[in-house]
């Protein structure tokens, strides 16, 4: 089987086995996937940092215009995806096979002092509320003033999480996506 046929069939076994981490069966749409790396200046931008990377479906099209001397740290706690992220072979990309509240040790790792940008597709209507804000305060802590937060979702429901980390939340309904989804756009 080809490598992006075998990865459909993880991220789907993935989400059949552990639909409270994964939030869905199916992964992003190339729609979605463009509309969540939307706002990103990919010109100035050197360390991005991707929540909830699954099977590296949005991390591909980061890698597509990420600058040559560019990193992509992709958080995601499934060992089985993390395992289709690392068969991308892009010395670029640095799979994190950790939950994304660690995202400080992860930048210290490859010696970033902030992201530049930061994009997640963690369901956090699944989670732990008290996880969920743990993750996206980190995410606003490491996050470099002027830098933009995109999150894909398929609810509105967790949208006070952005607002009380970062004010001002913008979101886009987009409806080339099975289920049709939302992407909110933050600035630090
Ligand atoms: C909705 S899927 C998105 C996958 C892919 N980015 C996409 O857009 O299709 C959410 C992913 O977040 C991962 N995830 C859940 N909790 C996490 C956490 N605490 N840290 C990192 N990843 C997590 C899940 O394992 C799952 O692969």
């Amino acid at each position: 089987m080809e490598r992006n046929s075998m990865s459909t069939l993880s991220f789907l076994l993935e989400g059949l086995r552990n639909i409270g981490t994964t939030g869905t069966i199916t992964r992003s749409s190339p729609a979605l996937c463009k509309a969540a790396i939307d706002r990103i200046d990919f010109r100035t931008a050197r360390t991005i940092v991707e929540l909830g990377a699954g099977d590296g479906v949005i991390t591909r099209h980061l890698l597509e215009r990420l600058h040559p001397e560019g990193k992509v740290i992709a958080f995601e706690v499934s060992e089985d995806l993390c395992d289709d992220m690392r068969a991308i072979g892009d010395p670029r990309l640095v799979v994190a096979q950790d939950s994304a509240e660690n995202i400080r040790h992860w930048l210290d790792r490859i010696g970033a002092d902030r992201a530049d940008h930061i994009v997640s597709a963690i369901p956090f209507a699944a989670l732990p509320e008290d996880l969920g804000r743990r993750i996206v305060t980190a995410a606003r802590d490491n996050l470099r003033e002027g830098g933009c937060y995109n999150q894909v979702h398929y609810s509105l429901k967790t949208k006070s999480y952005y607002e009380r980390a970062f004010g001002k939340v913008d979101a886009r309904r987009v409806y080339l996506n099975l289920p049709p989804a939302w992407v909110l756009y933050c600035t630090k």
